[in-house]
């Protein structure tokens, strides 16, 4: 086995090199610290493996994303939410009577206990539905203890009743009647009628639109050691339950470097809209270092290529908009957006493409689902990726609680001054 060679001030050390299945490399420094009193330092973890995972592969360089070894064009083509929600979890593809039967537990759990109606009753209409979501998630410990023989349940309890506590969280803001789950439906038609169908309307879903929000669902599954999915492995190192651990990975989803993107983007677009289109106003604020500005939708800390879900939804949503006869002048801007900022040397230079975010909020629109649950639908396609790397996270014998180190650059030492003999501290 390969090792790598650290030398300081003139002695070496030799770390142990770890090899990945697609060849990945990493330098096992887990008895750095003890073996030579250092630590390394890597803010925001770009260079830092947390973990060995044989969940999803990402190769960021040729814009490649597998689940389980499966192309996320393959499942995309010929899978379905559920069922990648079982691959995910589980580990293999399910057969016809396991998939089945995965599906009808699905939606024998997929009510909400009645009490938890009245939580909705406390958040003003004002709410952010991703606040309402963690929060309704955490709650859910309280109904379902998290005990060793209960840990199968409540994971086929979570993923049965996100889609419920959302489409519910929609309902309440918008002043109508909760919709209640349809056994006769499956997962995906299911939540849409849900979100739609009022009492005195029945609304049945559309195949287009069914099948487009199950592709966006599947794409949004999981994407190995994201910032959500490691906060959800953080909190769940220190022995949290299921139900706290994914509340805390919704919040790390919310932010709008995030999953928030998708909801970021669409203000984006029309914010330029409202100010004439003027592309190249945005691209150069984009560029702008004085400018916050920042082309939402675009870059990534792992492809440096074209986000392979960014294209499947680009490619998907002409179709979509046809077969609904729809026209969203939202999508020729940011198709005029992506082929300004592909010719600019400053998006070049740096890598930066479209990612999953890009597009994914002009399918939502066409489905009618408001921008601000654009984030919500982010966290239903992403649940089983957080449930999978927790439960890979709580059957790792590696796995201690996550605690990193830090380098200290305060105050050296200084002792107590009563505060009579203090000055005003000129300001920080
Ligand atoms: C998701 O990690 C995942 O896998 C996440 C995700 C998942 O499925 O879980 O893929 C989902 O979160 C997608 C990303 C959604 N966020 C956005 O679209 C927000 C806009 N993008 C950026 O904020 C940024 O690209 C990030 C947050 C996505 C990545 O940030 P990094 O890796 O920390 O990169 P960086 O901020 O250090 O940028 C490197 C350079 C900088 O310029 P320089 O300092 O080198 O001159 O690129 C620039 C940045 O200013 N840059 C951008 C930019 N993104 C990066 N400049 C303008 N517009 C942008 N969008």
């Amino acid at each position: 086995m390969p090792t790598a060679t650290l030398t300081l001030n003139g002695t070496s050390y030799e770390l142990p090199v770890v090899v990945g299945t697609e060849n990945e490399v990493a330098i096992d420094i887990t008895g750095l610290r003890s073996a030579t009193g250092l630590i390394t330092l890597d803010p925001g973890y770009g260079n830092t493996g947390s973990c060995e995972s044989r969940i999803t592969y990402i190769d960021g360089a040729n814009g490649v994303l597998r689940h389980r070894g499966y192309p996320i064009e393959e499942l995309c083509e010929k899978s379905s939410f559920v069922e990648v929600c079982y691959l995910l979890v589980y580990g293999t593809l399910p057969t016809q009577d396991e998939l089945e039967a995965f599906a009808r537990k699905l939606k024998s759990h997929s009510l909400l206990h009645e009490d938890m109606k009245k939580f909705f009753e406390g958040f003003p209409p004002s709410a952010h539905p991703m606040t309402v979501l963690s929060a309704m998630v955490a709650s859910l410990s309280a109904y379902y203890p998290d005990t060793p023989e209960n840990v199968d349940l409540n994971i086929v309890r979570l993923l049965a009743k996100l889609k419920t506590l959302a489409a519910f969280s929609y309902k309440k803001f918008i002043g109508q009647p909760y919709i209640y789950p349809r056994n006769d439906l499956d997962f995906t038609a299911d939540f849409l009628h849900m979100m739609f169908e009022v009492p005195s309307e029945p609304y049945e879903p559309s195949e287009t639109l069914v099948k487009a929000l199950d592709l966006l669902l599947i794409l949004h599954a999981d994407h190995e050691q994201n910032c959500s999915a490691s906060t959800v492995r953080m909190v769940g190192s220190s022995g949290a339950d299921l139900f706290a651990s994914i509340s805390a990975g919704i919040s790390a989803l919310s932010g709008p470097l995030h999953g928030g993107a998708n909801t970021a983007v669409i203000k984006m677009l029309q914010q330029i809209q409202a100010d004439g289109g003027d592309l190249d106003k945005y691209i150069a604020k984009a560029k702008d270092k004085d400018d916050p500005f920042r082309l939402m939708g675009f870059g990534h800390r792992v492809y440096k290529n074209y986000d392979p879900r960014a294209r499947i939804i680009k490619r998907y949503v002409d179709e979509v908009l046809q077969e609904l006869g729809l026209d969203d002048p939202l999508l020729d801007i940011a198709k005029r957006l992506e082929a300004a900022a592909l010719e600019d040397e400053y998006f070049i230079e740096r890598k930066l493409f479209p990612n999953v975010d890009f597009y994914s909020g002009i399918l939502y629109r066409a489905m009618g689902i408001p921008t601000d649950m654009f984030t919500v639908m982010f966290a239903i396609g992403r649940l089983p990726g957080w449930i999978a790397q927790w439960k890979e996270m709580k059957n790792d014998p590696k796995t201690r609680i996550n605690r990193p180190r830090q380098i200290y650059q305060g105050e050296r030492l200084r002792h107590y001054v009563p505060i009579e003999e203090r000055s005003a501290a000129t300001p920080a």
